[in-house]
């Protein structure tokens, strides 16, 4: 083992852990010796993962700056500062720009941009006391890159905002908190459901994937533990693409 592979006894949160990505993400870093809290919108099975990984389940919807706030000071005051944060919530819907209805287009951006914002500050606020600590948003291909044939203008957005949004955050906190993000390609979970059960979005999607073939949530688990590790001591700023060559072509 590598040392610097090591998170034993790190505390690490995930929102959006109890499915999907962060669910992998929960898993792997459990697995790497962390002690996991659970921050999803769906408490039920954010404690019944927790159960199985001796972690924590705290329950949160990441649209609420207040209760992102409360929770960190919560979490802080009980258990000291993070010294991981995975800021991996976040919603699809698809719709074409001349017809997305505003709500639509403002709820996408709420939970995918906004709620990364109001996570990364509550509890970076404790990190950056603490003077240490590695935080990891969940961003994706459609940051850089507009994929198709979905239409999806809200989601692309978002997701291109949390790559400044990555950059801005860790040239303030240099010398304190890294802060990086993991950019998935398309992943095997419930998020795209309805692109795989579409022959003609699925197979343009396998298309562009030189690896042909979708990622699975550990794939993308295992990257978000490098970043959060002292194995990546030296990285920050950076946006680290996970997607089978997508965006190489
Ligand atoms: N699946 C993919 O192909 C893919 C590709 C690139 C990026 N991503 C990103 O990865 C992240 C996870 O996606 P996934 O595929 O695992 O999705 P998922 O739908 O499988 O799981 C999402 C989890 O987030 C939780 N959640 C949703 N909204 C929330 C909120 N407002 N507050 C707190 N928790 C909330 C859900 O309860 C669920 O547990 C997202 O940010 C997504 O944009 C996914």
């Amino acid at each position: 083992m590598i040392r610097e592979f090591d998170l034993t006894g790190r505390l690490a949160v995930v929102t959006g852990g109890a499915a999907g990505i962060g669910r992998a993400i929960a898993e792997v870093l459990a697995e790497g010796g962390a002690r996991v809290v659970i921050a999803d919108r769906n408490l039920a099975a954010a404690t019944a993962l927790a159960a199985t990984l001796n972690g924590v389940a705290l329950a949160l919807d990441v649209t609420d700056a207040e209760a992102a706030e409360a929770a960190a000071a919560g979490l802080a005051r009980d258990h000291g500062a993070p010294a991981i944060l995975v800021n991996n919530a976040g919603i699809v819907q698809n719709a074409p720009a001349l017809e997305v209805n505003l709500a639509d287009w403002r709820r996408v951006i709420e939970v995918n941009l906004h709620g990364v914002f109001h996570t990364a500050r509550a509890f970076g606020r404790h990190m950056v006391a603490a003077g240490a600590g590695s935080v990891v948003n969940i961003s994706s291909i459609c940051g850089e890159v507009a994929v198709h044939p979905q239409p999806q203008a809200a989601y692309n957005a978002a997701k291109a905002g949390v790559n400044l949004l990555t950059r801005s955050l860790a040239v303030e906190w240099a010398g304190k908190v890294r802060v990086n993000a993991v950019a998935p390609g398309y992943t095997a979970t419930e998020l795209t459901l309805l692109g795989r059960s579409k022959p003609e979005w699925f197979d343009t999607w396998l298309r562009g994937i030189p690896m042909g073939r979708l990622a699975d949530p550990r794939e993308i688990a295992l990257a978000v533990a490098f970043l959060a590790s002292d194995a990546a001591s030296y990285i920050t700023g950076t946006v680290l693409t996970a997607d089978g060559g997508y965006t190489a072509i």
